[in-house]
């Protein structure tokens, strides 16, 4: 398999010098899980395995067959009956539990700060299960949840899984458009928001957004806002007979006790979208029981909890991590978990390490991003802090670069703490491949080897198995139990883009990864047209028909160009139409756009605007040579251009990496 568009160089040196990090003393002896032969337990007997995890829950009625495999399809926990919401809520209200904190939230603003305990947990869930179904939410309807990062957001998710509706949580920096396109794929018939929220010091007009996204979602009836930023600061309108404000909805719930529906384990529980190869982002489908099962354990594990952890993971709720990392997993185990509204360098870059160090983090679990981001501010911002707290540390959403890591493992967790690199994906649901921290010996860079229970193959194009230290495409040969079990409203896409390569059983990733002498994994990034920007995937397919949706634009091109910070940047190519004139000022108001269209976590960092884009004599647009070209390097055969003579005026026009920021 050649490197492919997308993938970093960065760990191509990794296989050969690698300082290795076994448990820390004294953190092994006391881990969760100490028992290395688990692994051959598991892989003997899954489904044992996974029944024995699944015991540990609570079911209204026991599963009849642990899973039930037809491949593609899968089946977990066939006939159980649970439900989400008791399992990380109501089963914690015995005992010393009741009134531990379950939500730790800090706002953007300094000092601003909520925390709810597991008892005040139960009470606002319960009420704001009630509230939905007055407004006719039933179950297996849709409800969309547009939020910052506010105690709300959870408080709803969970009472949609209370009542048994299926949750769409779409992520608060996302357009209008995006938003709209989300609401009409599941129909959703409630959208839950906000006023707005507060993102480094500026305030995110979400209800606008939404109102915006609304003019063209039929299905929606109404509309519930929750107030965060205050009416009289920031009014909003709100339409009579479709919004109404959270608190007041809240308060005319006159019961207090909404008693959790049994639902099928295969009851589904949320959609999440994300970018595919396609323009249209995807709606991957998770169900109860299983994905249950799979954050619960994998919180457990992989991140040792104990009774006593202050666990903080930073990702938004609206991204799988968030969902899986700072709602589920960890209320599943009872523990208290932290939540966080802005960025890490408001008011200033030492934010993250003032609130690990007043509220006493033990585990923190964040982005190679962040932490690249926390190594060019330089060390001084942690070093300002205490941060002894801290015993685990944990990273995903993109390749963690070895500088990156041991940066993280000196100057955060001061030596003394192991670090789970974690891989996974939204369609994956659970963590997959990471150490098991009192077991593993860690090596910078590799997210080491898979979890118990999970069966990777790194494979070439016919589907053999390459050899060590080979590049190859990462599929799994077994289901676990949070696999996303399908597209919602496409099953016939799931299936083609997961499982046609190389038959039914088996699941592509689309990473790439070599495993070394050690059965190690490295994972070297996506190998189709998705990006991993700052640990967001996005689809070249959908940042391209946003550029073309721009009236000067007759064809475009996106590809990833390697970023410092963010692992990956956006480049963009792009051809106008005749007559229109390369100008400084639009190159500008194309990344805006795409801003505008997408959400800004999409606008690309350089935008070039090209006579001709390159093609081979098939048409297919030369990526390879554009990221050669927009990465400066010298630009290798071109043999197979339609046109050399456009590569010629590619670079004499705009030849080496340029940056418009
Ligand atoms: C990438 C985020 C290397 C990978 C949980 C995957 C990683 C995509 C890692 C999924 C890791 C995630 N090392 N790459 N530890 N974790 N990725 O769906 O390319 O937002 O396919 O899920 O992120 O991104 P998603």
């Amino acid at each position: 398999m050649a490197t492919t568009d997308n993938q970093s160089e960065s760990v191509v040196h990794i296989l050969t010098e690698t300082r290795r990090y076994p448990p820390p003393q004294g953190f092994a002896e006391q881990a969760n899980l100490r028992d290395p032969g688990v692994y051959e337990r598991a892989r003997e007997d899954p489904e044992t395995f996974w029944a024995s995890v699944a015991e540990e829950l609570h079911w209204d009625q026991p599963w009849d067959r642990v899973m039930n495999w037809t491949p593609p399809t899968v089946e977990w926990f066939t006939g159980g009956k649970l439900n989400a919401s008791y399992n990380c809520v109501d089963r914690h209200l015995d005992g010393a539990q009741r009134t531990k904190p379950a939500i730790v939230w800090e706002g953007e603003p300094p000092g601003e700060e909520r925390t709810l305990t597991y008892e005040d947990l139960y009470r606002e869930v319960n009420r704001a299960a009630l509230m939905l179904r007055s407004l006719g939410v039933e179950k297996g309807d849709r409800v969309s949840i547009y939020l910052p990062m506010v105690p709300e957001l959870p408080i709803a998710m969970l009472a949609c899984a209370r009542i048994g509706a299926t949750h769409s949580v779409v992520f608060g920096g996302f357009s209008p458009d995006s938003l709209a396109d989300r609401i009409n794929d599941g129909e959703a018939k409630v959208l839950i928001t906000a006023d707005g929220g507060y993102r480094r010091g500026k305030v995110v007009p979400l209800k606008e957004n939404a109102d915006k996204a609304l003019e063209k979602t039929p299905s929606v009836r109404k509309v519930v806002t929750v107030e965060r930023l205050g009416r009289d600061k920031y009014p909003v309108n709100m339409l009579e007979n479709r919004d109404i404000w959270w608190h007041e909805a809240m308060a005319s719930v006159t019961e207090s006790e909404c008693p959790p529906e049994p639902l099928d384990a295969e009851h589904p529980l949320y959609t999440l979208y994300t970018s595919g190869t396609t323009g249209k982002p995807k709606g991957l489908l998770h169900t109860t029981g299983g994905y249950l099962v799979g954050t619960y354990l994998t919180t457990k594990w992989v991140f040792d909890l104990k009774e006593d952890d202050i666990y903080w993971c930073t990702a938004d709720i609206g991204w799988v991590t968030g969902h899986s990392y700072v709602v589920y997993g960890p209320l599943a185990n009872g523990a208290t978990t932290v939540m966080y509204e802005g960025t890490p360098d408001y008011p200033d870059k030492d934010r993250f390490w003032d609130i690990v160090e007043r509220r006493k983090v033990s585990v923190l679990y964040t982005a190679p991003t962040a932490i690249r981001g926390f190594m060019g501010w330089g060390a001084e911002y942690a070093d300002k802090h205490d941060l002894s707290s801290l015993r685990l540390l944990g990273s995903v959403g993109e390749p963690i670069n070895p500088e990156a890591w041991v940066w993280y493992h000196e100057h955060i967790g001061r030596e003394r703490c192991p670090i789970v690199d974690t891989w996974w994906q939204t369609e994956t649901g659970m963590i997959l491949i990471s150490p098991l921290p009192g077991l593993t010996t860690t090596k910078p860079g590799s997210a080491t080897i898979p979890l118990p229970g999970i069966e990777p193959d790194i494979v070439d194009d016919h589907g053999n198995s390459v050899g060590v230290g080979q590049d190859g495409y990462l599929v799994l040969k077994r289901p676990w139990p949070s696999i996303a079990r399908s597209i919602w409203g496409d099953p016939e896409r799931y299936v083609a883009q997961y499982f046609s390569k190389y038959g039914p059983e088996v699941y592509v990733t689309g990473d790439g990864a070599r495993r070394d002498e050690e059965g190690y994994y490295w994972l070297m990034g996506r190998v189709d047209d998705v990006l991993n920007v700052a640990g967001h995937r996005l689809g070249t397919m959908e940042l391209e028909s946003a550029l073309v949706s721009h009236e000067a634009v007759a064809e475009a091109a996106v590809i990833g160009i390697p970023h410092s910070v963010k692992g990956q940047g956006i480049a963009a190519f792009c051809r106008l139409r005749s007559g229109i004139e390369p100008r400084d000022d639009l190159r500008q108001q194309l990344r805006e756009h795409v801003a505008k269209k997408v959400g800004s976590i999409a606008r690309p960092d350089n935008v070039y605007l090209v006579a001709e884009l390159p093609k081979t004599r098939s048409a297919k647009i030369m990526r390879r040579l554009l990221r050669d070209i927009a990465e400066g390097k010298v630009v290798g055969d071109t043999t197979t251009l339609t046109d050399p003579a456009v590569l010629e005026d590619i670079k004499r026009n705009y030849g080496g990496a340029e940056a418009t920021e």
